[in-house]
């Protein structure tokens, strides 16, 4: 059995009583001494299998009255009140109304509330003696009668310390102070035996690097374990408040306690409250409410908003989540791009080079060394057919290499040759096995293929701004063989008609490593480059990123890479799988000449119509950008507006190429924030004044203020969700929250000429550097003026 406390009054006084008496209860059902009393569910006691929990003091008092506590008054919980109103007041008036008296000293009490009944003890107790000075007489024939009485009933009673025991002595506690030593030699000593119990609520304080929401989530969960320690509560589901009106964050948590205490609590504001009277003493809540549904809305300090928004201001730069939210640095290996030689490279690789290209930057900015691989398909079968074709149909390109931009067709041509001529089949087939035999021609041939279509990959990477190390396919050709050993002598390949391949728990199909005829395929590479990166290059941390298609296949590759015992407990390998991109008739997305689809166009149409809208607006007067000026700031615009349009989707979802779209100037587009920075930065560029120097006091007085630079707080929490989550829509959703607040602030608030100017810039000011940290981390660049 065990016996806990649950204080639920936040006077100091009254909670201690309650656990004294239920550290000395606890004992006693320890030693079988007493039993558990029956409790009252309004009690607010709460009885969890076989814990007896005291709630309060009602229920300490009901545990005891019936046998320990001989008295004959039978309202008990009256000591209770009676010793907060009364008694507790007069030991403090007593300290104070004498010097050099017998009194000592005595931390300060609550105020004085008035109460005149205390008819059990003014029945139970003897008047004051004479020799106290008179004008202590009031105060002191408070405190008087419960030493004298408890001394006389100690000295007739020298049984062990009972739960009334317990009750009498905490108020002892509070009294002896007030009386020479010796005076009450068996209080004292009573009070020697009573369990001691620490009831200072332990102060917690926010690490150097701790974003406030995780400070606010810490602090709740201390709340929570003190006041249902019973219930070892996983979640405080802290979270921003829905309404900025209530505060800055809620703790929702109260309503799922109070329906797991199944009807042990009065109300989900019960449970609430209690949770309040448990928050450890901190340096960053200032005021807490409670809903009638029961979370917690708490406002934090406006000092602390207003530092870090200072901060950022002055220093330029916002801090990025601490490199221990992520078990320290990590060797971050990403897979993304990744389009084939000679085959078209689609709108997929376009969505994995710009997510795959988020995700790095963010886990850079993190502090992780992150590996850029581009996992080119540059090797296999389709080369014999390649090589094959254009040795016969441009016979002379060593010298007169053949003008290829459209690797595509070719492609295409090749095949239709591969499916329509058996005698070039034939001829395919053996050149690849003379190119992977290493042939040099076969190899001077393939090169070359590489390399025309690494100029036309180059463009695009080029255009949206994408740094990639290649380490194509080609480059684990060696490292198969030794692979395949490996995994054969841990046990884990089947041969199948001549196939090795690795069956994996709960699928269907499994990874092929070599093939029937011999060959190496997908699956023998990314064996290779798993082991490769995990192993060779010490990678802790592995995502690739295609198309949700391929899900399958990476999770049985991490599969086999645990039972092949590369990876540790710590390890993360992660597939992001993204959607489809489709035309505006929900079709697959093909650019309008459906032949060829080249990237580079359908990037560059973008900021073809993104300069007709910038130019339309520098005629209507909305712009005062020069020609020059118009041009780059179309390319900004327009391919940010294109990988803005993606990131801002959640990855696993389809969706619609729309120019319209994503060249909106309003709404969750990138053409709105890059406006809605330009305009922050002419107001800054207007004042004249250097705004990260200026002198400011408090930044958030008015309440958009306050939320402005509440949303400017939460970008860590933000980059560290991105991190763990590979969801970089939630980066755009904050950058366009963000936004929306910037302007709810300069709608309400004027910032230049007015008193409070400076603060405002420098609110401004770091509303920029967040903006653009969000915008780079994004792959956007952004524009100081449009
Ligand atoms: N080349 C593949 C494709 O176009 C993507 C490669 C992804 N990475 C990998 N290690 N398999 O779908």
């Amino acid at each position: 059995m065990l016996f806990r406390l649950r204080p639920s009054s936040a006077s100091e006084s009254a909670r201690h009583k309650v656990a004294v008496t239920a550290a000395l209860a606890q004992q006693k059902i320890e030693e079988g001494s007493v039993a558990a009393a029956p409790f009252e569910p309004e009690d607010g006691c709460v009885v969890e299998g076989e814990d007896v929990v005291v709630c309060g003091a009602p229920h300490a008092c009901r545990l005891i009255a019936g046998s320990a506590l001989r008295c004959a008054d039978p309202v008990v919980d009256d000591w209770i009140e009676w010793s907060e109103t009364i008694f507790a007041p007069a030991v403090a008036a007593l300290v104070a109304s004498f010097e050099g008296s017998p009194v000592r000293a005595l931390p300060p009490s609550r105020p004085v509330v008035e109460r005149d009944e205390f008819s059990f003890l003014l029945g139970a107790f003897t008047p004051p003696p004479n020799g106290v000075p008179a004008a202590a007489k009031a105060a002191i024939s408070k405190t008087w009668p419960l030493m004298a009485a408890l001394e006389g009933f100690l000295a007739t009673d020298n049984s062990d310390p009972t739960l009334a025991h317990a009750l009498l002595g905490v108020d002892a506690v509070y009294a002896l102070p007030a009386w020479a030593p010796g005076s009450f030699p068996r209080v004292e000593a009573l009070v020697a035996r009573l369990p001691s119990v620490d009831l200072r609520p332990a102060s917690l304080e926010r690490g150097t690097d701790e974003s406030p929401t995780k400070f606010v989530t810490r602090l709740f969960a201390a709340a929570i374990a003190r006041a249902f320690p019973q219930l070892e509560w996983p979640d405080p589901a802290v979270m921003r408040c829905a309404n900025d009106k209530f505060g800055d964050y809620q703790c929702n948590a109260p309503m799922s306690i109070f329906k797991a205490l199944k009807g042990a609590a009065k109300s989900p504001r019960a449970v609430g409250e209690a949770i309040v009277a448990s928050i450890p003493a901190n340096q960053f809540v200032a005021s807490t409410s409670v809903a009638p549904a029961g979370f917690v809305n708490t406002v934090l300090r406006s000092e602390i908003l207003s530092a870090f928004a200072v901060s950022v201001a002055r220093s330029g730069a916002v801090p990025a989540p601490p490199l221990s939210a992520f078990g320290g640095k990590r060797q971050v290996l990403v897979d993304f791009s990744s389009p084939n030689v000679a085959k078209e490279m689609h709108v997929g690789h376009l969505r994995s080079t710009i997510i795959g290209d988020t995700v790095c930057r963010v886990l850079e900015y993190c502090g992780h060394e992150v590996r850029r691989v581009n996992h080119l398909g540059d090797w296999g079968t389709q080369f014999g057919m390649l090589i094959t074709h254009l040795e016969t149909a441009y016979p002379d390109f060593t010298e007169n290499p053949p003008n290829i931009t459209d690797l595509t067709t070719f492609y295409k041509d090749a095949k239709k040759r591969f499916d329509a001529d058996p005698e070039f089949k034939d001829k395919s087939r053996a050149r690849v096995v003379t190119l992977q035999a290493g042939d040099p021609r076969s190899l001077e041939i393939w090169r070359l293929l590489c390399d025309l279509s690494r100029k036309e990959f180059d463009k695009v990477y080029e255009r949206l701004d994408v740094a990639l190390n290649e380490y194509g396919e080609s480059y684990y050709n060696d490292m198969i063989p030794g692979t395949i050993e490996e995994l054969e002598r841990k046990g884990l390949v089947s041969d199948e008609n001549g196939a090795a391949c690795i069956h994996l728990p709960n699928h269907g199909f499994p990874l092929i490593v070599r093939k029937s005829d011999g060959g190496y395929g997908y699956d023998s590479t990314d064996a290779a480059a798993v082991r490769h990166r995990l192993i060779d290059l010490g990678c802790d941390w592995l995502v690739y990123i295609t198309d949700v298609g391929q899900q399958e296949h990476f999770h049985m590759v991490f599969e086999m890479a645990r039972a092949a015992g590369w990876t540790r407990d710590d390890v993360r390998l992660r597939h992001v799988g993204f959607g489809v991109v489709q035309g505006l008739d929900g079709k697959r997305f093909r650019t309008r000449s459906s032949e060829t689809t080249r990237l580079v166009d359908l990037l560059d149409e973008a900021v073809v119509r993104m300069e007709a809208s910038l130019v339309d607006r520098v005629k209507d007067g909305k712009c005062s950008l020069s020609d020059d000026k118009v041009k780059e700031a179309a390319a900004v615009v327009g391919y940010g507006a294109v990988k803005y349009f993606d990131l801002h989707q959640h990855p696993a979802t389809n969706y619609k190429f729309s120019y319209d779209k994503m060249l909106s100037t309003s709404g969750n587009t990138a053409v709105y924030l890059l406006y809605s920075h330009a305009r922050l930065a002419s107001i800054i560029r207007k004042s004249g004044l250097d705004v990260p120097t200026l002198v400011v006091q408090d930044l958030v007085h008015h309440p958009k203020e306050r939320q402005l630079a509440f949303e400017l707080s939460l970008f860590v929490d933000v980059v560290e969700a991105v991190a763990n989550d590979y969801l970089p829509n939630r980066l755009c959703d904050y950058l366009y929250r963000l936004s929306t607040k910037f302007t709810d602030f300069v709608t309400d608030c004027k910032v230049l000429g007015d008193p409070r100017q400076s603060e405002r810039l420098v609110l401004c000011e770091a509303t920029g550097v967040v903006m653009r940290q969000a915008f780079t981390l994004l792959g956007i660049k952004y524009l100081m003026q449009i």
